[in-house]
């Protein structure tokens, strides 16, 4: 399998995992081949990036830090969970909480059967929906932070709660400013930035069921360690610790999705942001816990070495972020190999990612076979 970007899927090729939408309802299956029709509802879902079926290249699965079934309950629940708030004055009652609690029990269960598996997998979201799925993967992404830090079951639970509502109070900003593609006025967002406040007070409200500190994650996880956050422009340690791990989640996962006034911003890119936006945006300690757990180059990148060969990556070692295993496909002089040769980055003193091709780098490498022009 290959990673395309979804601007550049063609009509027959071959979809590698299955796509849900937010209602758990499959919008295309693995093994469909793509046609017209397909491409624009993927790029009006809004969705990345797909797995792509690449007969030319070796196959191999790329697995997801929870399973398929667990992130489709995870985005159906928070839906009808998000919905509820919009549609009524209705509090959070207990047993939205109790099927809340289940789901966050789940997802850390399966992330602490699975410690070494890495963040890789394109997820499953769209525009539209953005915020269902985007409030479970800061969920997830916020909870293999926490299993990285030590934490017990019960902080791991509060922690991933917290995650799971951290932008509840979204739901009380007019859609059309939320939605709006192109940039918005300051006025606006002030109105976006409320958000935090609102979160805080949905939550704070409902404290028979709801514990104070996801209330606490809410109102914070926009506050950043310089003191250049929102809403109290906190500094330092007086941001809790669980508000700074989802913050750090939440820019990770806005910054690789495509929103409406933006495309999204390729995965190492966003690695080399947050690894330098230690003890500026976020304590450091906090930024290496949560990039130990993810793929810089994630599996199914094409990608050029320092040696000029190119590979296809295949896994991401747990600890060693920026150094995958990879099946080198072309030789430094350009020709195609035989047989793919594996390497392991994380065992080699001098080779390492130079490039990550795009899709027509990838098109010419095969028309030239192999003779990349660099
Ligand atoms: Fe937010």
């Amino acid at each position: 399998m290959r990673r395309v970007a979804i601007t550049s899927l063609l009509s027959g090729m071959k979809v590698g995992h299955n796509i849900y939408n937010s209602r758990g309802e499959t919008l295309i299956s693995r093994g469909v081949i793509l046609n017209k029709r397909y491409i624009d509802s993927l790029k009006k879902l809004g969705i990345p990036a797909l797995y792509i079926i690449d007969d030319s290249l070796p196959d191999f699965f790329v697995q997801d830090v929870i399973d398929e079934r667990s992130r489709v309950a995870a985005i159906k629940l928070t839906r009808s969970i998000l919905n509820g708030q919009n549609t009524s004055e209705s509090p959070l009652d207990k047993a939205v909480v109790s099927d809340s609690k289940k789901v966050v029990n789940d997802i850390i269960d399966q992330l602490l059967d699975n410690p070494s598996l890495m963040v890789n997998l394109v997820d499953i979201r769209s525009i539209d929906d953005y915020l269902f799925g985007h409030s479970v993967n800061v969920c997830v992404l916020s909870l293999v932070t926490g299993v990285s830090l030590g934490y017990d079951k019960t902080k791991l639970m509060n922690l991933g709660m917290g995650a799971l509502m951290h932008d509840m109070g979204k739901t009380l900003v007019p859609p059309h400013i939320l939605n709006k593609p192109g940039s918005l006025t300051e006025s606006e967002f002030n109105v976006v930035k409320r958000h935090s406040e609102y979160g805080y007070t949905i939550l704070a409200s409902n404290e028979a069921y709801v514990r104070k500190l996801y209330a606490l994650i809410a109102l914070q996880h926009h506050e950043r360690y310089n003191g250049e956050g929102y809403p109290k422009g906190l500094q330092g340690g007086s941001i809790h610790v669980f508000s700074q791990i989802v913050g750090i989640a939440d820019v990770y996962d806005a910054m690789t999705a495509d929103r409406v006034y933006r495309k999204a911003y390729p995965p190492n890119e966003v690695f080399e942001m947050l690894a330098g936006s230690g003890d500026f945006l976020f304590d450091y300690k906090l930024v290496l816990a949560f990039l130990s757990n993810i793929a810089a180059y994630p599996a199914g990148s094409i990608i050029k070495l320092s040696s000029n060969e190119i590979a296809v990556v295949v896994e991401t070692p747990k600890g060693y972020p920026l150094y995958p295993r990879v099946k080198v496909l072309y030789d430094s002089t350009g020709n195609k190999l035989q047989e793919p040769l594996d390497i392991d980055l994380s065992l080699q003193n001098n080779l390492t990612v130079i490039k990550v091709l795009d899709h027509s780098e990838i098109e010419e490498l095969k028309l030239n076979e192999g003779k990349l022009i660099s």
